[in-house]
């Protein structure tokens, strides 16, 4: 299967209320993890690739290893740039290959976050590259705001204002998620997310999914959620599985046997995500 673009990916997700998991991948491991996992399920899958990351990849190597792989895989793939702040690295990701970029304007005014998304919008359009935005904020990774902090949520009136004005194929919302580890117990706003799932009809992206039950998963999927960003869940599973096997008895194999243990702990719990979220096949009709 070829490498797909987001808004290829999302296409029967509103219609037939199901989502498509974006795991983040740092490296090789967490890659193979996650595609071995899509190519067990048959369905797609999104590998979001951080901004944060770039740093601690050698990306021209990276991305020529991952397209290869995408393009061999017998999955469909989206190759997509998470939460992306700056043009320049906008256009770099473009110029690697990838078919789906997160311009992250949160931070900024709402009048500068639909000036500077709608430009990108038509960079990247014109390339057959999807674009996610962020309207409102999700906390976490310790940048400050709290999941209870309603200033940070999304407003529903802006959210349709936004989605008309920019030309975005999926909007990331702020409805109680945080990034990373949670606190105490999750406060999700399901009434708010129904509420802009009423007044959007692009894809609607969650991030900070790590740390919600599967019940949550599934409301919030009916409540409109479409994209389910993923990551602390499998990087802490994958820690854990190489400490047990370390602890296990004092003696293990050694590095190949600890990375290998790691991936197909990787894998694992990203086949029963891609289960939990009711990921369908690319263009079938649901049940
Ligand atoms: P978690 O690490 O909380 O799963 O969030 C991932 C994410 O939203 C990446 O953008």
């Amino acid at each position: 299967m070829p490498l797909i673009n987001l808004k290829e990916a999302l296409k029967c997700s509103i219609d037939q209320r199901y989502a498509v998991g974006a795991f983040n991948i740092a490296n090789h491991v967490l890659a193979e993890g996650v595609i071995q996992a899509a190519e067990i399920k048959g369905l797609p899958v999104i590998l979001n690739i951080a901004e944060a990351h770039f740093k601690i990849l050698d990306m021209n190597h990276f991305m020529h290893y991952l397209l290869d792989r995408v393009n061999c895989s017998s999955a469909p793939i989206v190759v997509h740039l998470d939460h992306g702040y700056t043009y320049e690295n906008i256009i770099k990701a473009i110029h690697y290959g990838f078919s789906s970029v997160m311009f992250d304007g949160s931070n900024l005014s709402y009048q500068e976050n639909i000036d500077k998304t709608r430009e990108i919008v038509k960079i990247a359009h014109a390339a057959g590259i999807s674009v996610e935005a962020e309207l409102g904020y999700v906390a976490g990774f310790g940048e400050g705001g709290s999941e209870k902090d309603e200033n940070i949520f999304t407003k529903p009136e802006q959210a349709e204002e936004f989605v008309q004005k920019t030309g975005i194929d999926a909007l990331a919302v702020s409805i109680g998620t945080v990034h990373g580890i949670y606190k105490g117990k999750p406060h999700l706003n399901f009434k708010l997310l129904k509420d802009i799932r009423n007044r959007v009809s692009i894809p609607l992206v969650l991030h900070g999914g790590s740390g919600l039950r599967d019940e949550d998963f599934k409301k919030l999927i009916l409540c409109g959620i479409n994209k389910i960003n993923f990551f602390t869940g499998n990087s802490a599973a994958a820690v854990n599985a190489i400490k047990k096997e370390i602890e296990k008895e004092k003696k293990f194999g050694g590095f190949p046997e600890l990375i290998h243990i790691a991936q197909m702990k990787i894998k694992e719990v990203t086949e029963e995500k891609i289960q939990i979220f009711g990921t369908k096949p690319l263009g079938l009709k649901g049940d």
